[in-house]
Order: structure tokens, then sequence, then C-alpha cells
């Protein structure tokens, strides 16, 4: 479980750093209002990672902290770098949050074989926020 909780925090850190990637290369008309959608994500996905981190101290397990750490980890390619359109953003945003939520369902169900409630409780938090995001980011890339 340590293993699994590490790995999804180092991707909850990598995109949390993607989404304000985005946020700070963003173009085209729709800026302002992405630009703060953007920044709402990556203020989740900031508290979540928090969230995560200190579940695991709780159960006595030794979260990741280094970027260096965070990055060996994560299964999660990190952005390019240059500016962006709303909708490419918006799609790489999409791929990495499906990637995310069945990650969370694959923790959830190892949680729920091991009898960890607490891990199993906090990843439906994270179920119902990105499959929500997911439905609204398919609709936006419609
Ligand atoms: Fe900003």
């Amino acid at each position: 479980m340590e293993n699994r909780l590490n790995t999804l925090l180092a991707d909850m850190v990598v995109v949390s750093h993607k989404l304000q990637s985005y946020h700070w290369y963003l173009k085209g008309a729709h800026f302002f209002d992405d630009h703060a959608q953007l920044e709402r994500y990556y203020d989740e996905m900031n508290e979540n990672a928090d969230a995560v981190a200190e579940l695991m101290l709780q159960l006595h397990m030794s979260p990741a902290s280094t970027m260096k750490g965070f990055l060996s980890l994560s299964g999660i390619e990190e952005a390019a770098g240059g500016e962006v359109s709303s909708a490419e953003a918006y799609s790489h945003v999409l791929a990495d949050f499906e990637y995310l939520l069945d990650e969370v369902y694959a923790v959830k169900a190892a949680a729920d074989e091991e009898n960890q409630i607490l891990v199993s409780n906090q990843m439906d938090d994270y179920i119902a926020s990105l499959s929500k995001h997911n439905w609204m980011l398919r609709q936006v890339l419609k």
C-alpha cells in the first residue's frame, strides 16, 4: 500500500505542476476563463497531494517528498513547456485525469482487500471529483 500511495502522490504532484505550466503558457481568446480554471485544478490537485501524504503519515508510512523522487515514481509525462491553446491544454488534462481516475480506483480496490478503511474512503473523494471533471472536460472538447 505504501508503494501504491507514493506513486499516487507522485502522480498528483506532477499533474499539479503540469496544470500550473498550462496556466502559465496558455494562449488564445479564452485565456482569461481557462487560465482561472487551470488554477482551480492545480489548487485542488495540490490539496489532494497534501492529503495523500498526510494520510500516509497517519498510517505510519513515509511519503516521498523530493522532486527527484516524485519524477522517478510518477507515470505522468511532464508538460512540454511551450505555449498551448485551451483545447491542447484540456486534452492533456483530460488524459491525465483519466489516468489518475484509473489509478485511484485501483488504490481503492487494493485498500478494500487490505481493510484499509481510511485509504478506501479518501479515494471516494477523488473518484467523485475526477469523474465530474472528466465529464466536463469531455463536453469542452466536443
Ligand atoms: Fe497564476
